[in-house]
């Protein structure tokens, strides 16, 4: 039960995340590029993250919480999962650690460059902020590859 509770939250929470991610970079990025100048671009990119971060910030602890509650529920410890499972938690830190430089880094000098109205500067950041939210797009398309249905194979 608890575990069927724990894999619900994980898996929520992966698409909350994941989906996010693959919206704005397959969807939203290239109509935005191509329509409008950059201030509405940078501006509209701006409160795209104000809204869309915060669930973010939400969903790591979750996934990080229930993942590390089910490798103790469901295998008694790291030590004895399968590689799969290593697999998702080592990709799963790699994609949370890109998530916080994103955040703390290029997304916080594209918001000074938007209340400053500095739109190369804002240009540049975005940039950053693009390929690597590509990135972890792709990464989190690989792990959710990888971890489900992870278990009917012998990895
Ligand atoms: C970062 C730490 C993470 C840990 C410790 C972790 C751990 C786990 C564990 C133990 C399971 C249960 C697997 C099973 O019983 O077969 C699971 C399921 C799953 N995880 Fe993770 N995970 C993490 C991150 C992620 C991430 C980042 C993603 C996707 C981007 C992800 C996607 C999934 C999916 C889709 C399942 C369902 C697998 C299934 O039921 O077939 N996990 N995770």
């Amino acid at each position: 039960m608890e575990i069927a509770i724990a894999l619900k939250l994980h898996v929520l929470a992966v698409v909350v995340w994941v989906g996010g991610m693959f919206f704005a970079w397959m969807c939203l990025r290239p109509v935005a590029a191509s329509q409008l100048e950059p201030p509405a671009r940078l501006r509209l990119w701006v409160g795209v993250f104000q809204n869309f971060f915060p669930w973010v910030w939400a969903a790591v602890p979750v996934i990080l919480a229930t993942g590390l509650w089910l490798i103790r529920a469901g295998f008694g410890g790291i030590g004895d999962a399968p590689g799969y499972i290593h697999g998702m938690f080592g990709l799963g830190v790699v994609m949370m650690l890109i998530f916080m430089h994103v955040f703390f880094a290029p997304y916080r000098r594209l918001r000074i460059a938007v209340a400053t109205e500095d739109w190369p500067e804002g240009g540049r950041n975005l940039g950053m902020i693009r390929k690597l939210v590509g990135f972890n797009t792709l990464l989190g398309v690989v792990t959710v590859l990888l971890a489900a249905g992870g278990r009917y194979l012998t990895l």
